[in-house]
């Protein structure tokens, strides 16, 4: 566990960058440091891993004070990723990867096997990279490498300052979701810097707002959109406040919806028996429980089979999902209801009125989840 005690760093000729401030980190958690340009989230960063030493205040590391530790040792304990890497540009893709294995004296083999292990983890083929240079590799590429190269000698601690921050959209959204497959499987206590509220939504187990070198909130993402503690929160989450807690808010098997079902080889005479004044359509669903169709009133009269005159259903959404999807497959497909399915098996219905009452739940659970 990192923590910092009212720390604050004054910059000679006077300048303040961070004002006591006092945070803890938890082990094998993923927190974002976000906040305005120019609010102390790198000069915080750098005083963790003593490349700032601070003007007041302590650094503890596993409850051992980090000015009590020699800085080279402190920093392989700490891997250090940032934006544009700094890459060595004379050395090979394994070279780089090598260098605190190298730095720690292991044998040749067991550098190459940890170097080629640490290219696979951050999906770059061993033969196919490890012999390059890194000006034959993409931004996004050496941005792996980077990260590679952090996790060299599997050091408890990843500190990243805007790492995916040069990279265009489409390329950040693969690391970004690279780098969560990661961390699920090093876990990694990670303190991750950005400018970017969505990147530390998407990201983060918690997110610290900074300004002005304080602390402003430090929370989950969902309690964070849930509860913004200030206007310079609510700035920084923008307008679509509202869409984005749909985006960190899972679908909950036990509030959906449940329309009547019918299968595909009912009568439309079963169909009708299960219309009432809150149901005016049914689900078909195939042998295998799996949603094929829905049938309005009309479409129930007369006789004949359900499956023959089911519309096919189009607004499908996976139970592991989040409501952001869910929503966005009911504007997609304009449809009043979106069918969620577990595995193939179909589990309920979202409707408009799901989606406020989920919103409207959360803040509830919130309070019973906090300390
Ligand atoms: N070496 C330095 N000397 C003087 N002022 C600095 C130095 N480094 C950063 N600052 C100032 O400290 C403040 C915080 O900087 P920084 O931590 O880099 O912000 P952020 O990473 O949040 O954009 C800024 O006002 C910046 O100008
Ligand atoms: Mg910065």
């Amino acid at each position: 566990m990192i923590r910092l005690e009212r720390v604050t760093k004054r910059f000679p000729g006077g300048q303040v960058a961070v004002r006591e401030l006092t945070i803890e980190f938890d082990t094998g958690q993923l927190t974002m440091l976000v906040g305005p340009s120019g609010c102390g989230k790198t000069t915080t960063l750098k005083m963790i891993n003593r490349l700032i030493e601070p003007s007041e205040g302590r650094i503890f590391h596993d409850e051992q004070d980090v000015t009590h530790i020699d800085p080279v040792v402190l920093r392989l304990r700490m891997g250090y990723v940032i934006q544009n890497v700094g890459l060595f540009p004379h050395m090979s893709i394994a070279d780089n990867v090598a260098t605190v294995p190298r730095l720690l004296g292991w044998d040749k083999q067991r550098i190459r096997r940890r170097v080629n292990d640490l290219l696979e983890l951050v999906g770059l083929d061993p033969k196919q990279f490890a012999h390059r240079y890194p000006h034959q590799l993409s931004g996004g590429q050496r941005q792996r490498v980077g990260v590679a190269r952090a996790l060299g000698a599997d050091p408890p601690v990843l500190l990243m300052d805007e790492p995916f921050g040069a990279i265009d959209r489409i390329a950040r959204e693969r690391l970004q979701n690279e780098f969560l497959r990661i961390q699920r499987e090093v876990r990694k206590t990670v303190i991750f810097v950005t400018h970017d509220i969505d990147e530390a939504i998407k990201l983060g187990d918690r997110i610290a707002v900074m300004n002005a070198g304080r602390l402003e909130q430090y929370d989950t993402p969902a309690a964070i959109l849930a509860k913004p503690a200030t206007d310079l929160v609510i700035d920084l989450l923008g307008p679509d406040r509202g869409l984005k807690r749909l985006s960190v808010t899972p679908i909950d098997l036990n509030a959906l919806d449940r329309p009547p079902v019918v299968h595909a080889e009912d009568s439309l005479a079963d169909a009708r028996r299960l219309l009432d004044s809150r149901w005016d359509r049914v689900i078909v669903l195939d042998r295998n429980d799996k949603p094929v169709g829905e049938l309005d009133r009309d479409a129930t009269a007369g006789d004949g089979r359900v499956g023959d005159r089911a519309r096919p259903l189009e607004a499908l959404i996976g139970a592991d999902r989040t409501l952001y999807d869910a929503f966005s497959q009911m504007l997609i497909h304009q449809a009043s209801w979106v069918a969620v399915l577990d595995g193939d098996r179909f589990r309920g219905v979202l409707t408009p009125e799901s989606f406020v009452a989920a919103i409207q739940r959360v803040p509830a659970e919130l309070e019973g989840a906090r300390r």
